[in-house]
This record gives C-alpha cells, sequence and structure tokens, in this order.
C-alpha cells in the first residue's frame, strides 16, 4: 500500500497573517489557493518537498474551522495522507472500527476526492484521506 503524507492543514483565522510567517518569514511559495465552499474554507497551499502546508481560514462562522479556531484557537487542525484508492481505504478503516466523519469520499482542495477519519479513532489527530483523481486514469 502506497500511503505518504499529502499536507499538514493548519487553522488560522488570517491567511494574510498566516503567509506573513509561512510565505514571508520561513520563505515557502504559495503554489495554490483556492475558495473550497463545501468546507467553508479558504486554503492556501505551500509545497515543503512534496507535502504541503494547508493554511485554512474560515469563510464565514458555520465553517467548522471556524468553530475549530473558536475552541482550541489557531494551530495544527489536520493531517493529510494520500492513498491510492479512497474508497478502498475507507472501506478498511471501516471494517477496522475507525469512527468515519465521511463514508463516502466529497471533492476537496484542487479537485482531489477527500474523507475525513475522527479524532477519536485516531489519537486525538483528525485525519485527511486524500486520493488525487485528476491524475487518474480511471476518471
Ligand atoms: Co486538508
Amino acid at each position: 500500500m502506497n500511503i505518504r503524507i499529502e499536507h499538514i492543514g493548519i487553522a488560522t483565522p488570517s491567511l494574510d497573517d498566516a503567509l506573513k510567517f509561512w510565505r514571508d518569514a520561513l520563505g515557502l511559495e504559495v503554489s495554490h489557493t483556492e475558495v473550497v465552499e463545501e468546507q467553508g474554507v479558504r486554503v492556501a497551499m505551500l509545497p515543503v518537498g512534496e507535502p504541503r502546508i494547508e493554511l485554512l481560514e474560515p469563510t464565514g462562522p458555520e465553517s467548522p474551522v471556524a468553530k475549530f479556531l473558536d475552541k482550541r484557537g489557531a494551530g495544527i487542525h489536520h493531517i493529510a495522507v494520500r492513498v491510492d484508492d479512497i474508497r478502498a481505504s475507507l472501506a478498511r478503516l471501516k471494517e477496522q472500527g475507525a469512527r468515519l466523519i465521511d463514508e463516502t469520499p466529497r471533492t476537496g482542495a484542487g479537485g482531489c476526492l477527500v474523507a475525513f477519519v475522527h479524532p477519536s479513532s485516531v489519537g486525538g489527530v483528525l485525519l485527511e484521506l486524500v486520493e488525487d483523481i485528476t491524475t487518474d486514469p480511471r476518471v
């Protein structure tokens, strides 16, 4: 099985403020920005080698990231791993008794398929599975 770190999601009340550190001070480059309406976030992606830092700013007070910021403050929100077949990974996790937030994949940043696994099954870490279908010949 081919599983790799895809990105680390960091919640911030302000992308502009977060970019002052990650882009301006540290020197990373922004490869991609996007609003993901379905998840209520404005996203900036900054590659660090192959994996990326994903900065997440809520688009409104109902955004799950807004709720996270209210409860926990800015910081690491989730870790995302890339899998070859997200439906197979979800089926496996379900069979293993993991609590899935998404039983079926949905569309995430960059047009990838994504699904979240509940932190209660991951030792307190919100885990995102990502399958990049943009290069998938089956689609
Ligand atoms: Co993510």
